[in-house]
């Protein structure tokens, strides 16, 4: 269903290759080499947040063809996702031939699908979405494909195999990376047992699933580590206060809080405190890594996260794609593995620095 074309490959991008940054690739995969940086914009200037209809495949006054874009976003209320849209939005803004028009499903997977619907019949010529569960938006996403709509899901997968390309991070790997420190610390701190609770991510979500598989696979090589209990907070900071408190309440003795993402990690560590347990005993470990003033770097660099990964978002690099897809009608690889890194007090500074934050 994509254009069928010469295969693009990566350096066709000419984005910079930035060492130790890779993440591994599978077969049929092309690793990322640009940095990604999960860095907020402002720029709206090719955007709209609704769902208003505009003329497309036309003509873009300088006699080139525009095209229309239908960003579809789990949930923009999670900075991370916002984070993102705003990296499309600047993208796009340096693409006066290209119009994107941005749903926010605020994490409801059939108002994420009549969303979709709703781009379709507005003449979309390409989807960007980043599924809320994958199951529910399968059959849409397939619909959208079928139509010869080229569609690249951004970060979440669907089931199945109809659609374009799948931009994201590892997020086995970095459930592993996170699982392996993990260990370490408990190793270093001479905990046994070393308790862990996990706070996970949408389970109908394919980070969660894979961040939760791979931080199993980090720590089992050290039988000291023992997940004690294990909770849903639906990748929210607002769920994951209860969830935590609760967690807490239950297990009076707990060494390490392993979060899906930052949010719910800075959660459970307000939970902590207000528990009067030592925090300063205890390691809190999140994934996302923005380069915000309340982002994760910040965190680890303040002492609360002991540790984060940098997720990067892919929002660029969505529309970098895109532009290949419908303007050079050149086929993209299935997969692009975004490269990640792991944030601790040594590296905080510099990866502030690399990824634009303050
Ligand atoms: C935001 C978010 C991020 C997380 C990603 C996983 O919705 O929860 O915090 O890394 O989604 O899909």
């Amino acid at each position: 269903m994509t254009p069928r074309t010469r295969p693009l490959t990566a350096a066709a991008l000419s984005l910079s290759l930035t060492a130790g940054l890779l993440a591994g690739c599978g077969p049929r995969e092309t690793t990322q080499p640009s940095p990604a940086s999960p860095t907020s914009s402002t720029s709206t200037s090719s955007t709209s947040t609704s769902s208003t209809s505009t003329s497309s495949g036309g003509d873009g006054g300088a006699g080139g063809k525009t095209f229309l874009i239908g960003m579809s976003q789990a949930n923009k209320g999670e900075p991370w996702r916002q984070a993102m849209n705003d990296q499309i939005a600047a993208a796009a803004a340096g693409h006066p031939e290209l119009k994107v028009v941005f749903a926010d499903a605020a994490q409801d997977n059939a108002k994420q699908v009549a969303q979709v619907e709703n781009f379709l019949q507005q003449g979309i010529n390409l989807l960007i979405i980043s599924p809320n569960e994958a199951a529910p938006l399968t059959d849409v996403v397939a619909k959208a494909y079928d139509k010869g709509i080229p569609v690249i899901l951004l970060d979440r997968k669907v089931k199945g195999d109809k659609y374009t390309m799948w931009i994201g991070a590892d997020n086995t790997k970095i459930g592993q990376e996170a699982g392996k420190y993990v260990a370490d610390w408990c190793k270093r701190s001479t905990r046994t047992p070393c308790r862990v609770l996990e706070i996970r991510g949408l389970e109908g979500s394919t980070p969660a699933r894979e961040r939760g598989d791979g931080f199993r696979e980090g720590i089992k090589a050290d039988p000291a580590v023992q997940i004690i209990a294990s909770q849903n907070a639906d990748w929210l900071r607002e769920k994951a206060v209860p969830v935590s408190q609760a967690m807490l309440q239950a297990n009076p003795s707990v060494d390490v809080v392993f979060a899906h993402n930052d949010p719910m990690a800075e959660a459970a560590f307000i939970s902590a405190g207000s528990a009067h347990r030592d925090t300063s005993k205890m390691l809190f470990v999140g994934i996302d890594g923005l380069p915000t003033p309340d982002g994760g770097v910040v965190s680890v660099k303040e002492g609360r996260l002991g540790v984060t990964h940098v997720y990067p978002t892919g929002g660029k690099e969505a529309i970098d794609y895109a532009v290949q897809i419908l303007e050079k009608k050149q086929t993209p690889p299935r997969a692009v593995v975004l490269p990640t890194v792991q944030v601790t007090k040594a590296n905080a500074d510099d990866v502030l620095k690399q990824y634009g934050g303050k």
